[in-house]
């Protein structure tokens, strides 16, 4: 492993319990990825920063979280986890479950889970159970039998999730020298918000990073947060943030307030508009990813923002090869020719 893993490396930071056993994947380290183009087409004079989240081990900021949940659990002699997921904290939970030994139990809302994800949390040995309702319905579910049985739910109601989740502020501060001016990033059930706020504000008190202001990002259809009520039938192309009642929902109304940011919604068509965009810079992500940059994206032309001056980190959470069903759904068929180079000199040059 080049560097060391992400709970050695912030060690001193992370308040995980004596009987923590190291569970890791090499997460983490993830790249800052500058996109001076789209920062230039927004009315340039800022610096653009993506933090590629999808390039965790498998595939988003999840396992920041799991690496210290699973260690957690696998040191005080869990022998089973349990989660509700829209289907990345699903295909996470199973990896690192699948890495210390443990059975993982996750519970997903019926034909609502991304394929690639789907596909993740099978291939790494969970059980997987489909629920005939939403994903607060599944959430409801894992905590009442955790309260019957000595299973440990890693959810982001665990509290070792937000410990590892608080990294990725850390590493942001580290490459920068110091925090951004903005962060904009999607907000489902809450737990990355409020962990991001816990990291920068720690880095803060420990090493003067200065903090942020946090621009959290649902998506029109699911979104409690700007409503101010719960959502019963929540609905979003972004399906990793189709939640309508937040568990985490009051400290993320407190990130965005203390940083002096928001929390908005922007539409579907603003996702997918936004996911093609990034796209187009080489950074893939899927739908729920792209809405931190969408929202900015609204704001900055709405004139709510002015980022000229200013450093904005955009948090892409989850890759694109999660939800591939979505883009080939909305694209043409690819073309199809018989072996023949005149026709495909025809195709190319016309
Ligand atoms: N982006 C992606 C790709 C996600 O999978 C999630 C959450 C979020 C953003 C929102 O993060 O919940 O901490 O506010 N996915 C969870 C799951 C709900 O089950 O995989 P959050």
């Amino acid at each position: 492993m080049s560097t060391p893993p992400l709970l050695q490396r912030y060690r001193s930071l992370l308040d995980l319990p004596q009987h923590t056993q190291l569970v890791t994947l090499a997460e983490g380290n993830t790249p800052l990825i500058p996109l001076p183009r789209l920062a230039e087409q927004w009315g340039g004079g800022f610096e653009l920063y993506v933090k590629y989240e999808g390039l965790n081990p498998t595939g988003s900021f999840k396992d920041r979280g799991m690496t210290a949940a699973i260690s957690e659990a696998v040191g005080r002699g869990a022998k089973t986890v349990i989660c509700a997921s829209t289907g990345n904290t699903a295909a996470s939970a199973a990896a690192y479950a699948a890495r210390a030994g443990l059975k993982a139990v996750v519970l997903i809302p019926q034909g609502k889970v991304a394929a690639g994800k789907l596909a993740g949390a099978v291939a790494y040995g969970a059980q997987v159970i489909q629920i005939q309702g939403s994903f607060d319905d599944a959430l409801h579910l894992v905590v009442e039998i955790c309260q019957r049985h000595p299973i440990a739910l890693v959810n982001s109601l665990n509290p070792f999730r937000l410990e590892g989740q608080k990294t990725a502020a850390f590493e942001i501060c580290d490459v920068l020298g110091s925090a951004p001016d903005w962060l904009c990033l999607p907000v489902g059930n809450a737990g990355n918000i409020t962990s991001y706020w816990m990291g920068f504000r720690q880095y803060d008190q420990a090493r003067q990073s200065g903090l942020p202001r946090i621009l959290g990002v649902q998506a029109c259809g699911a979104a409690p947060l700007v409503l101010g009520h719960p959502v019963d039938h929540p609905e979003t192309v972004a399906t990793a943030i189709r939640i309508g009642r937040p568990a985490r929902g009051e400290q993320a109304l407190q990130a965005a307030e203390e940083s002096g940011g928001r929390i908005i919604a922007v539409s579907d068509e603003e996702i997918l508009a936004m996911q093609k965009t990034l796209a187009g810079e080489g950074v893939w992500v899927e739908p729920a990813s792209a809405a931190g940059l969408a929202g900015f994206a609204a704001e900055v032309l709405a004139g709510r923002i002015q980022p000229k001056g200013k450093r904005v980190v955009a948090i892409c959470t989850g890759h694109g090869l999660k939800d591939p069903d979505i883009v080939v759904k909305s694209m043409p068929a690819p073309q199809l020719l018989a072996v023949d180079l005149a026709l495909l000199e025809e195709a190319i040059l016309a």
